[in-house]
């Protein structure tokens, strides 16, 4: 049998993880990791830091610290960015462990040995005033091949070009601005040119690869392929394993390679499961696919192949589905530019599945694509709209209709028929498109089957059957109930939280998408509490990040008149007098000749809902409003706002970015206390 390997390219830790990032690299591995796993297969995805290497000294530098304190920091904050969107790695390693030093060290060993590796003089650039070698990021210059300035020294951003630092025009040291000049070392060397004629054969069979991946290929094969300096004058790093060559270290691109293989190691030894990593790494039958962008194309298409033939008994990429760039006003994201919009920024706002739906459906696939936050709200209102909405008003409607159980289906019609074969070829279509690692057509199948469920649902008229034809009604939930479990199974390996929170409203024990078009739902099951789904967001949001977007430089926030505050202190047992709660908006409307007020029913956890009029029309949209959750005081005195009863008041920040309604956590239920 098959089984799989999977990895996302090593995050350097020197710096938080941006949107770039999850949209290249980690989501679609994700969603293509969660699906194999529905399907049964034997999967191990792994990852880690990437710990080494002058991007990481060149930061610490920067920042007055050590590379060490530098890496601890960030491995820490870029696991706990990944986990909190569901990026569902089996290990997340760092390139800084000693399993990962003494495989690196190992394997540096075995090619010197084989002949691959070769030591030679070489002349570098020295820094005469910080009196040191200045490898790669440590020099800048124009770049030989496009001309542009800003080219570092192992690489042009501009034109992509991979280049040695002694090429560079204009060369200036990045830590003191000095020029420095070339001086005698010694260098060990990777010989790739060995494998030249074996990588155009070997690439020119790979099948079913993305035409950027293999044009990237040939053109390097085209130039030829030259010998490359894999070790370092710096101090950190993987300690070359020889005698005599003290304060040398691999390059970081040599050895973060091989990470995926330490962590594949250290994830089985952890396990004790009994299988070795020699299972996945020297099994014929394991299917290595790195998911990558494309400025690490070279690295996994040419340099790691060659690594792997050279050692002789490893596996080879089975896929290399690299995405091209999510760019923010045109630019890529970067971290050392400081250009990107943070997963942390983000998360500390928003759930996690409506950026996963977003950055899916517009996935860099086959082009660069661009990230705007007006993007995001359609995307998240189109979310909200048709999941959100088929299965909330499904469920809140049998809550209502059927006492909050799954009523018996009876028999069903052709319009029934028609929905569960749709479903089936939904599960068909959805398995060949992400075996073809087509992620985003994938996402839009599942969207496509949750829009037939609404229309479905529309022309069913179920709130109409309900009063005319109980039989026919009690069909139609049936159908809608079993429709959200399928939902749930199509979309559960792009909104995993999403997908859990469906469960616990209807709850199911299918767990793969061939039960889709099958029944998987049982009449007489008992409903979960109705949970809002997605919550739609209006203009008003984009403006709390447009700040530090779109163009990446942050503009000054606008000044917001002091608020006033209140004086004087109360007492606790005073403020615990207020009756604040939990509640969500069922609806909203205008109030007749008051251009600022809206009538708002809420529930607040009472058997009815409470009505309360809210001076936010001008600042919501009201198709907006229901489904949101809010804060709701509720005993304060009944007034009546324009001949209006208000029995309540929500609570809402009012500055920098206008009115805005406080939100209680999205698991808060309506009627829970707020102190
Ligand atoms: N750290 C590199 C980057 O962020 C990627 C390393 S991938 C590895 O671009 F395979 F080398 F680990
Ligand atoms: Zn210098």
């Amino acid at each position: 049998m098959a089984r799989y390997l999977v990895t996302s390219a090593l995050p350097y830790a020197n710096g938080p993880l941006h949107l770039g990032h999850l949209a290249g690299a980690y989501l679609p591995a994700d969603i293509f990791v969660r699906f194999l796993r529905m399907k049964g297969e034997d999967v191990l995805y792994v990852c880690g830091t990437d710990e080494h290497g002058v991007p990481i000294t060149l930061t610490a530098e920067k920042q007055g610290r050590t590379p060490r304190e530098v890496v601890d920091e960030y491995h820490e904050m870029i696991r706990r960015d990944f986990e909190a969107f569901g990026i569902s790695f089996d290990n997340f390693s760092r390139t800084s462990r000693p399993c990962h030093h003494e495989f690196a060290q190992k394997v540096f060993l075995d090619l010197l040995a084989a002949g691959y590796i070769v030591e030679r003089p070489l002349s570098q650039l020295h820094c005469p005033s910080c009196n040191r070698f200045l490898p790669d990021r440590y020099v800048q210059g124009t770049c030989p091949r496009c001309g542009k300035p800003g080219a570092r020294g192992d690489q042009c951003e501009s034109c992509g070009s991979w280049l040695e630092a002694l090429e560079l025009q204009q060369p200036i040291c990045a830590i003191c601005g000095a020029t420095p000049g070339p001086r005698e070392t010694r260098h060990w060397f990777l010989k790739l040119d060995m494998f030249q004629d074996w990588l155009r054969g070997w690439l020119s069979s790979r099948e079913g690869w993305r035409d950027n991946v293999l044009n990237y290929c040939r053109g390097w094969l085209d130039e030829g392929l030259q010998e490359r300096a894999i070790t370092r004058d710096i101090e950190w790093g993987v300690p070359v394993p020889l005698p005599g060559a003290e304060g040398k270290v691999l390059y970081v691109w040599f050895e973060a390679l091989l990470g995926y293989v330490s962590s594949t190691r250290e994830c089985l030894e952890k396990r004790g499961s009994g299988a070795a990593w020699t299972d996945y790494w020297k099994n014929p039958d394991c299917r290595l696919v790195h998911f990558i962008g494309k400025d690490n194309i070279v690295f996994h298409a040419i340099i790691e192949p060659a690594i792997l033939h050279g050692l002789g008994d490893y596996i080879l990429p089975w896929n290399i589905p690299a995405n091209e760039f999510l760019n923010i006003g045109g630019q890529k994201q970067s971290t050392s530019r400081g250009t990107a919009v943070w997963m942390r920024d983000y998360l500390g706002r928003f759930p996690a599945d409506p950026m996963r739906y977003a950055l899916t459906i517009n996935a860099p696939e086959g082009r660069d694509t661009e990230f705007t936050w007006g993007e995001f709200r359609i995307r998240n209102n189109e979310l909200a709209d048709v999941l959100g909405n088929f299965v909330n008003r499904t469920v809140s409607f049998a809550a209502r209709e059927f006492e909050g159980t799954i009523p018996s289906s009876g028999s069903p019609g052709d319009a029934e028929a028609a929905l569960s074969a749709r479903a089936r070829e939904t599960a068909v279509e959805i398995d060949t498109l992400i075996s073809q690692f087509r992620i985003k057509a994938a996402l839009m199948s599942a969207m496509s089957l949750a829009r037939e469920a609404n229309r479905y649902f529309d022309s069913s008229e179920p709130w109409k059957t309900a009063r005319t034809d109980r039989a026919k009604c009690a069909g139609t939930m049936a159908m809608c109930l079993q429709m959200v479990d399928w939902l749930r199974l199509a979309f559960t390996p792009f909104l995993p939280f999403s997908a859990a929170r469906i469960r616990e409203m209807v709850p199911s024990s299918a767990d793969d998408m061939e039960s889709m078009g099958t029944e998987t739902v049982a009449a007489g099951t008992r409903l979960g509490k109705t949970a809002i789904l997605f919550e739609k967001l209006d203009e008003g949001f984009e403006r709390v990040f447009e700040k530090a977007a779109p163009d990446g430089k942050a503009s000054a926030p606008p000044k917001a008149k002091a608020p006033e505050r209140p004086e004087g202190l109360v007492s606790f047992d005073y403020f615990m007098k207020l009756d604040l709660r939990a509640g969500v908006i069922l609806s909203a409307e205008p109030v007749e000749g008051a251009d600022k007020l809206l009538k708002l029913m809420v529930d607040t956890g009472d058997p009815a809902p409470r009505q309360v009029v809210a001076g936010i029309r001008k600042h919501y949209d009201l198709s907006s409003l229901p489904g949101r959750r809010v804060v709701v005081v509720c005993n304060l005195e009944p007034a009546k706002l324009r001949g209006v009863d208000s029995n309540g008041m929500l609570l809402a920040s009012d500055g920098v970015n206008g009115v805005l309604l406080v939100e209680p956590a999205v698991s808060a239920v309506p009627g829970d206390r707020v102190r």
